[in-house]
């Protein structure tokens, strides 16, 4: 589905610094879409990282010159991938998004090529299962780290768990999951049975589907686990990394800690990690 709500403006045509070329648009709901671009020459980062990304802010009155609206994006691309993948909210007054929703094939976006953060293999220990938690559009660090070789290579089995009010919204992390499957890169590079490690839980809670609920209530009622066939989670053999709005972390993390789990960080790695999904 493409939603166009207003028509786009003019491909910026003034020379930005660290401006990347936009190499394709999908819009999925009225309220998500996602976008790929060039990758700067300079940029190395680990999957699951992100990066400060915007647009030129309108020129100041006075002096006729602009400052950019930066905002931090996951990267929802790997660390392999040769051009960049982000997934995006559109708030309509949101200072960034009500514009960034209208780039269009052609046009310059900024992205700092600094890439930082915690949902990376780095900051977690071995283990067995690899449970990754989303809401909305946090699923983006984890669309890049299932398709990082080293998450196979790591683990046995990896559980993506991805809550959003309603079905369409989890259009995205589905059809990337699917297409997994069909990623004949990875397939040659850890082997064709690394799809058989993924186990994906979609679940709404605000329309009908085959689950309903948060995924807190969901793992505290032990309905996750019964489902999936799955043993409880133990901090053991489970690792875990959490990305969504800021009540779904403290509230899982807080189930995590009471299970025994350890927050990891780059510095020093942990049972679980946590971010949050960055919103305009
Ligand atoms: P709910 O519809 O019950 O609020 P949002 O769009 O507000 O960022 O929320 C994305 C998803 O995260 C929604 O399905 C929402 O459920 C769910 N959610 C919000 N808060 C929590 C929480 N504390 N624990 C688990 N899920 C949550």
């Amino acid at each position: 589905m493409t939603i166009n709500s207003s028509p786009a403006k003019e491909p910026t045509r003034e020379i930005l610094a660290d401006a990347q070329t936009i190499t394709d648009v999908e819009h999925y709901t009225q309220s998500l879409f996602r976008f790929r671009c060039t990758r700067p020459a300079s940029l190395r980062f680990r999957s699951g990282e992100f990066v400060m990304l915007g647009l030129m802010g309108e020129p100041d009155k006075k002096t006729g010159r602009g400052k950019p609206i930066l905002r931090a994006y996951s990267i929802a691309s790997p660390s392999w991938a040769e051009e960049l993948e982000f997934y995006s909210i559109k708030v309509p007054d949101g200072a960034l998004t009500s514009r960034l929703q209208h780039v269009r094939k052609g046009d310059q976006i900024i992205v700092r090529p600094k890439p930082v953060g915690t949902l990376v293999h780095d900051a977690l220990l071995s283990g067995e299962r690899l449970w990754l938690f989303a809401t909305g559009t946090g699923f983006a660090p984890f669309a890049s780290l299932l398709q990082e070789p080293q998450t196979y290579e790591r683990f046995d089995k990896i559980i993506v768990t991805h809550t959003c009010r309603w079905n369409d919204e989890l259009r995205y992390g589905r059809e990337l999951i699917a297409g997994l499957a069909k990623n004949t890169l990875l397939a040659e590079v850890i082997g064709a049975n690394f799809w058989d490690k993924i186990a994906y839980y979609p679940t709404t809670t605000r329309q009908e589907s085959p689950v309903i609920g948060r995924i807190t209530d969901l793992l505290r009622s032990g309905q996750v686990c019964q489902s999936l066939g799955e043993e409880p989670l133990t901090p053991n053999r489970d690792r875990a990394m959490i990305c969504g709005n800021l009540a779904f972390n403290l509230e899982l993390k807080a189930l995590l800690e009471g299970w025994g789990f350890a927050e990891g960080a780059n510095s020093n790695p942990g049972q679980y990690v946590v971010e949050k999904a960055f919103l305009d």
